[in-house]
């Protein structure tokens, strides 16, 4: 187990400090709920999600080319020298990250960035850059210093099969496309003014990332044998809350 200097548990205690990993697909809900068992619980809370953005935050201010990127990638061009420089860039991005989250708040340096990155376009930017697996490395070991008394909740495509494979509660959060298109449709007619996205248009969005997540190279999401899958289509998020709680006291209090 890697650890850093943000972690000031032991070796010991950290083995006890009891996890609620959940992964899921885009728009499943698995933000709200993450935060509002960490709300619930008293734990912290990790957006994994936010780390990738935040990279590509650091790289778009240094004019990275996320598109060029892709294609180098999609053509296999590892070995070329201009995609070996724009590896290493993605990783430095990623190496000494260290937000901090409160809430829904993405803390740097004091300043709330949450505004900034949460938007689609840094969310297709992290997509582009997530599959580099040197950049998932670099933030592996920040997402483990989050492991703090008196527990953590962790979100995001990779935490219950790779970065807390040790985790007590595992969730995997899903919907149908359509419901999923329709809440994110929903969430951006709220956030940014004058969007005229069609739910076709959004819908299609939701499966392309739903390919891209799953399909990748490195860190794809998956559904792991040991997690408990919830499924929120038709569900309230008060419902589909009670169910990921009835689930997590079962497995943080078995003899209740
Ligand atoms: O959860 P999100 O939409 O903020 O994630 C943005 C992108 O970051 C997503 O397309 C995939 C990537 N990501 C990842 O590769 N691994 C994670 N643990 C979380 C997100």
């Amino acid at each position: 187990m890697h650890l850093n200097t943000h972690n000031n548990s032991t070796t010991n205690e950290i083995n006890i400090i009891p996890i609620i990993a959940i992964d899921g697909t885009t728009a499943s809900g698995k933000g709200t709920i993450a935060r509002r068992l960490a709300k619930h619980y008293s734990y912290n809370y990790l957006n994994s999600g936010a780390l990738y953005r935040l990279a590509a935050y650091i790289l778009q201010k240094q004019n990275f080319d996320f598109e060029r990127y892709n294609t180098l990638r999609k053509q296999e061009q590892f070995e070329t020298e201009e995609y070996k420089a724009m590896e290493q860039q993605v990783i430095n991005a990623g190496a000494n990250l260290s937000p901090i989250f409160l809430d829904k708040q993405v803390l740097v340096d004091g300043t709330d960035i949450w505004t900034a990155i949460s938007t689609q376009e840094y969310g297709n930017y992290a997509a582009r850059i997530s599959p580099t697996k040197d950049l998932r490395v670099a933030i592996h070991d920040f997402q483990r210093s989050c492991i703090k008394l008196p527990g953590l909740v962790a979100e995001g495509r990779d935490m219950t099969g790779v970065v807390f494979v040790d985790a007590i509660c595992k969730i995997y959060m899903d919907g149908t496309a359509e419901e999923r298109a329709k809440r994110r449709l929903i969430d951006e007619q709220k956030e940014i003014s004058g969007c005229n996205k069609t739910l076709e248009n959004v819908l299609s969005e939701v499966i392309e990332r739903d390919e891209k997540d799953k399909n990748r190279f490195s860190g794809a999401l998956t559904l792991t044998e040991d997690s408990y899958y919830l499924d929120t289509t038709n569900k309230s998020i008060e419902e589909v809350l009670e169910e990921a709680i009835l689930y997590c006291n079962s497995k943080l209090q078995p003899n209740n």
